[in-house]
């Protein structure tokens, strides 16, 4: 069964999402907030993000010769919540398992080595491949519910990440927190990265399911996917 996806972010009116030069006291709450408010079994995060959250230390050397087999492990349960990361070559790095009170999953291709696999089990931190070179994220998500439980995903950034999932046609919700702010910035991620120019995709339309006004001058607006009608179907 594949999750319920919600994705949430904090963008600027630009849509840009990096809050450098945004100048907002307090920065982290007018994420943070709302997000506790949408329930989730976890959240999930692109591999950039996530960094900010890992280890700074690089992966310990070994000279030991190991060949793990690339099966996903499953840590025991320690949370009733996780804290899924897409790491495609395995470069986040861990002191422990958790993020705050979530359970840290680890989504992996089959190009990682086998001691980065030996530090994930140091640190019984679990682990799933979403294939060989390039992730199936719908994989992902059926393999977040079958082995961890999960039956709904909040996915929070970065705008790569969104980008992945909006493209693989796999989000069900968005959820905007609006600043009121312009950023103007070019080369910087946006609240959707997927790819440069039009091509033959469709944008994706949402429709409007509430729209409040927070912190003055913010909007939380709230949308669902309309989904693309099946062909033959009217
Ligand atoms: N305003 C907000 O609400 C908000 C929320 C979250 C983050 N942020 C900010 O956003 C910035 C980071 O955003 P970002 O877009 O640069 O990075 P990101 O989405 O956090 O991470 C991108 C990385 O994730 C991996 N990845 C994502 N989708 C993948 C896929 N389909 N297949 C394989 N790998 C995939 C790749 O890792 P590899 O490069 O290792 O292959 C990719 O480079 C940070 O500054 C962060 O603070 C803002």
């Amino acid at each position: 069964m594949k999750p319920y996806v919600i994705c949430h972010m904090l963008g600027s009116v630009d849509g840009k999402i990096k809050q450098n030069i945004w100048g907002l006291k307090d920065a982290a709450k007018y994420f943070e907030e709302p997000a506790a408010k949408i329930k989730a079994d976890a959240w999930l995060v692109g591999r950039v993000t996530m960094q900010e959250f890992s280890s700074k230390k690089p992966l310990p050397k070994t000279t030991a010769r190991l060949r793990i087999p690339k099966e996903d492990f499953v840590a025991e349960k320690k949370s009733k919540t996780f804290a899924v990361v897409i790491d495609p070559s395995g470069k986040c790095t861990w002191d422990t398992n958790m993020v705050s009170t979530e359970q840290v999953i680890e989504v992996l291709t089959e190009k990682v080595s086998s001691a980065y696999l030996a530090h994930l089990k140091d640190k019984n931190v679990s682990y799933i491949f979403g294939g060989e070179k390039e992730l199936d994220l719908k994989l992902v998500l059926e393999k977040l519910n079958k082995l961890f439980g999960i039956k709904t995903v909040r996915i929070d950034g970065g705008g790569h990440v969104n980008g992945s999932f909006l493209k693989a046609g796999l989000i069900d919700e968005f959820s905007l927190v609006l600043a009121p702010v312009a950023d103007g910035t070019t080369g910087q991620p946006t609240v959707f990265e997927v790819g440069e120019g039009f091509g033959k995709r469709k944008a994706t339309r949402f429709r409007l399911k509430s729209v409040k006004r927070i912190y003055e001058d913010f909007l939380w607006i709230r949308y669902e996917v309309v989904k693309p009608k099946r062909a033959g179907r009217k």
